[in-house]
This record gives C-alpha cells, sequence and structure tokens, in this order.
C-alpha cells in the first residue's frame, strides 16, 4: 500500500478499503496525459518562480524520463500505488529526492484527474473522428460507384419505392457526417483547462492558468474553479455521442443481416468478416454485424450509468466521480473496436446488383409511379390510387409486375393509360425522375456526391495546435 495522505492518520488503512478505493488497475490507462500534465504544471511553476529554473527543469526532465521508460516497457506501472498519480510522484521521489516532493506544490489530485481525463477525452474524441471520416470514405465509395444501382426502398421493411443503392448508403452518410460534427462540437466545448483549480477554489500560488492551458493544447483555463473539478458534462456529452453512432451502426448492421440473410441475397460478406457454425456446415453468419448491434446496449448503459451516478453529487469532487473512468474507457474502446471493424467489413462487402434490381422490379415499387401518371393526366389522385390498388391486385393475382401488363389490360381497368405508361412506370424513369437535391435521380445524386466528397477533403483537426509535440520536445 502507497499512498500520498498517511500524515494525519494514525492506523493503517483496511486492505479490503484500500482495494476499494484504489484506481491504479484502470487509470493508468491516462499515464501519458497525466504526466503531459505535470510537465505543464512544472513549466509554469518555474516560469512564475514558484519553484526555480532549475528544479523546474529537473522535473521536467525525470517527468519525461519516466514518460519514455512506460512507454518503451523498461519502467511498469505498479499496483501498489493507489493511483497514477501517486505512482508518477513516487518514482520522481525516488529518483528526485525532495525536488520530486515538490511536484505537487499548487495543485490537488481532483484537478489533476480533471485535467487527465479531459485530455484522454479530448484525445479519444478525435481518435473516434479519424475512424468515422474512415468509414464515411468506404460509404462514400460505395456511393460513386452505385448510382445506377436499382433497389428497392423500403418502408416497414414493406418495398416502398425504387431507389439507389448510392442514395440507400447516402442515408447513413448524412448520419455518420453528423457524428463527426458532433465530436467537433464536444471539442469546442470542453477545449478548457481545469489544472489550477486546485481541490475547489483555486489556489494561493500566483499561477498562470492561462500558460498552462495553451501549453496543452486549450483554448483557455476553465472559469470556475469548483466547476472545475466536478464537471463531467463534456464526457456524458462524448458518451451521448458515442451511443448516437452505435445506434446508427446498429440500424446499419441490422440491414446487413437482413440484406445477406439466403431470402435477400443482397449482399455476401466477406469470408474474412464472417464465421461458420461448429454443427451448420453450410453457415456462413454475419456475427461482426450481430455483435455490432449487440454491442450497442453495452454503450448506451455507459451513458446511463454515468447520468445517474452525477445526478446527486453536491459541489465539488466527491469521490463517486472515480466511477466515470471504467465505464467510459470500456465504451470507447468498444466504439472504436466496431467502428474499425464496421469499415473493414463494408469495404470488403459484396452487393448482388442483379438480385437488387430484380427485387426492386417485382415489389409493385412503381405503384406511386403508375398513380402519378393518371394524376398528369387529369385523374384527381385518390381516383388514381384507387386504378392502382386495382391494377396491384390484378398482377398479385397473375404473378405479374405492372411492367408485364399489355395496354389492352391496363385499359380495360383505366382507358386514360397509352402506350407511354411502360417507359413511365420503368425503373430507371423512376428513380430518373426524382430529381430534386437529396432525391436518388442520377443528377441530384451526383450533386449531393460532388458536396460529400469536398466535406470529407477538409479537416477540421488539421486547424489544430501541435501542443503535444511543442510539449514533449
Ligand atoms: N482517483 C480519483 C478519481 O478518479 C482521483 C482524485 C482523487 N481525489 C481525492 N480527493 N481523493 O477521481
Amino acid at each position: 500500500m502507497a499512498q500520498l495522505w498517511g500524515g494525519r492518520f494514525t492506523k493503517e488503512t483496511d486492505q479490503l478499503v484500500y482495494n476499494f478505493n484504489a484506481s491504479i488497475s484502470f487509470d493508468k490507462k491516462f499515464y501519458r496525459q497525466d504526466m503531459e500534465g505535470s510537465i505543464a504544471h512544472v513549466k509554469m511553476l518555474g516560469k512564475q518562480g514558484i519553484l526555480t529554473e532549475q528544479e523546474s527543469e529537473e522535473l521536467v526532465a525525470a517527468v519525461k524520463e519516466i514518460l519514455k521508460e512506460v512507454e518503451t516497457g523498461t519502467l511498469e506501472i505498479s499496483h501498489e500505488y493507489e493511483d497514477i498519480h501517486s505512482f508518477v510522484e513516487a518514482m520522481l521521489i525516488e529518483r528526485l529526492g525532495d525536488i520530486g516532493k515538490k511536484l505537487h506544490t499548487g495543485r490537488s489530485r481532483n484537478d489533476q484527474v480533471a485535467l487527465d481525463m479531459r485530455l484522454y477525452i479530448r484525445q479519444e474524441l478525435m481518435e473516434v473522428d479519424r475512424l468515422l471520416n474512415e468509414l464515411l470514405n468506404v460509404i462514400l465509395r460505395i456511393m460513386e460507384n452505385n448510382i445506377n444501382t436499382f433497389m428497392p426502398g423500403f418502408t416497414h421493411l414493406q418495398k416502398a419505392q425504387p431507389v439507389t443503392l448510392a442514395h440507400h448508403m447516402g442515408a447513413y452518410f448524412e448520419m455518420f457526417k453528423r457524428d463527426r460534427l458532433r465530436m467537433q462540437d464536444i471539442y469546442h466545448r470542453m477545449n478548457y483547462c481545469p489544472l489550477g483549480s486546485g481541490a475547489l477554489a483555486g489556489t494561493t500560488y500566483h499561477l498562470d492558468r492561462y500558460y498552462t492551458a495553451e501549453l496543452l493544447g486549450f483554448d483557455g483555463p476553465t472559469l470556475n474553479s469548483m466547476d472545475g473539478v466536478s464537471d463531467r458534462d463534456y464526457l456524458i456529452e462524448y458518451l451521448s455521442a458515442l451511443s448516437t453512432v452505435m445506434m446508427h451502426l446498429s440500424r446499419f448492421s441490422e440491414e446487413i443481416i437482413i440484406w445477406n440473410s439466403n431470402e435477400y441475397q443482397f449482399v455476401e460478406i466477406d469470408d474474412a468478416y464472417s464465421t461458420g457454425s461448429s454443427i451448420m456446415p453450410q453457415k456462413k453468419n454475419p456475427d461482426i454485424a450481430e455483435l455490432v448491434r449487440g454491442k450497442t446496449g453495452r454503450v448506451y448503459g455507459a451513458l446511463i450509468s454515468l447520468l445517474t451516478t452525477m445526478k446527486g453529487i453536491p459541489l465539488a469532487y466527491n469521490k463517486d466521480m472515480q466511477e466515470d473512468k471504467e465505464l467510459a474507457f470500456d465504451a470507447i474502446d468498444t466504439v472504436k473496436g466496431c467502428l474499425a471493424l464496421f469499415s473493414g467489413m463494408l469495404s470488403t462487402m459484396k452487393f448482388n446488383r442483379d438480385k437488387m434490381e430484380a427485387s426492386a422490379q417485382n415489389g409493385f415499387t412503381n405503384a406511386t409511379d403508375a398513380a402519378d401518371y393518371l394524376v398528369n393526366r387529369g385523374v384527381p389522385f385518390r381516383d388514381a390510387h384507387g386504378i392502382v390498388g386495382q391494377i396491384v391486385l390484378y398482377c398479385i393475382d397473375k404473378k405479374i409486375a405492372i411492367d408485364d401488363m399489355s395496354l389492352e389490360e391496363l385499359k380495360k381497368i383505366s382507358p386514360v393509360f397509352e402506350e407511354d405508361i411502360f417507359d413511365a412506370v420503368s425503373m430507371k424513369t423512376c428513380v430518373e425522375k426524382r430529381l430534386t437535391i437529396g432525391a436518388p435521380g442520377q443528377e441530384a445524386m451526383k450533386k449531393v456526391i460532388a458536396q460529400e466528397q469536398e466535406y470529407l477533403s477538409q479537416d477540421w483537426k488539421k486547424q489544430l495546435p501541435d501542443w503535444e509535440k511543442e510539449l514533449l520536445k
């Protein structure tokens, strides 16, 4: 048991209590952020004359050394310490003696952990953004190649109107684009540095909080020290955004599972992304899509769990907040894994264009267009709807499509039909006529694709400062 705060205690901590309280087993995950925070803090203490220049430089050098050793595996983060903060401080004292003991001047673990978590989440937010971007690129490629791949569009999982694969994929493009925008949004709202908030009421040292904020790539310091140590809104927002990502991935997975079924056969998932059955030799299961769908619950769970943890906590820091970590780490790793696998599965998936087109052909997806044809020739829409309903009934009985009927058969139901009905209800026309922006018509689709290409060519992260390189150089 190695802890920082034995001074006022007369008894050893009970071992069970110690284990219950300790967080090193999971907060070691942000060892890097913890040490970066310490480097910035110590640099600032030196600049302000709170530590001598030499003390500050020695501390910075030693933290960098410890960081390097941890990253190369020569120094193991030992679980005998209570948390990652205690571990780093103990290593410094071991190496620098009294100078090491000065690290924590003007700082509390409350603002320290608030900073570490924020730095970690900020980095993971950008990683999720990168993975979303990768997925968007895969989706856009499918869109570009399938402007003319006809398929049924569904409502209620019933064939509704013909669309194209590009159009269907475009819906997911919009969803994941919004997910990226959410990342960007959260980044700008969370990018303020809590370091210097102290335990809750700031400190009596003349810290330069603007300087540490700048060293760590923040837009500035947080403006209330009580809020600074106890705000986890950014994490709730992030988990909410991650839940939405999972909801989108789960819907997409559900479609892929349906499309991959023996009945649909719209797609074939690559062997590398499918699994077999231990008993049924013929099976090739869409396990990845099913797992992504399944793991969604786990990410929602993290969001609800943190919301619940936070709801009764008075200001300022309370130990309950330590519970933000394991669930967040699990949710983040889950989402990252799902995104990476999903992009791989999607980019290797084969689309059976013929099956898709045949399915659109024989599901009366052109019934609305047949009604529109009549409307354009003066038939009131409600009557047109009824006439085409009769046609559909006739076709179901004869087991044919509207396109298969002869003009005579059509005329028997309504004399308004002429030879040009066949062109009007052909799949190509049905899709092509949908030419307002956002619709599947070729011209509209091309405009949208150009806009999405333009969107993907810019990356908001490129404008961010390269603070980490600067800090660690
Ligand atoms: N492990 C703690 C957490 O994750 C660090 C802060 C500890 N502060 C304290 N006053 N005990 O929240």
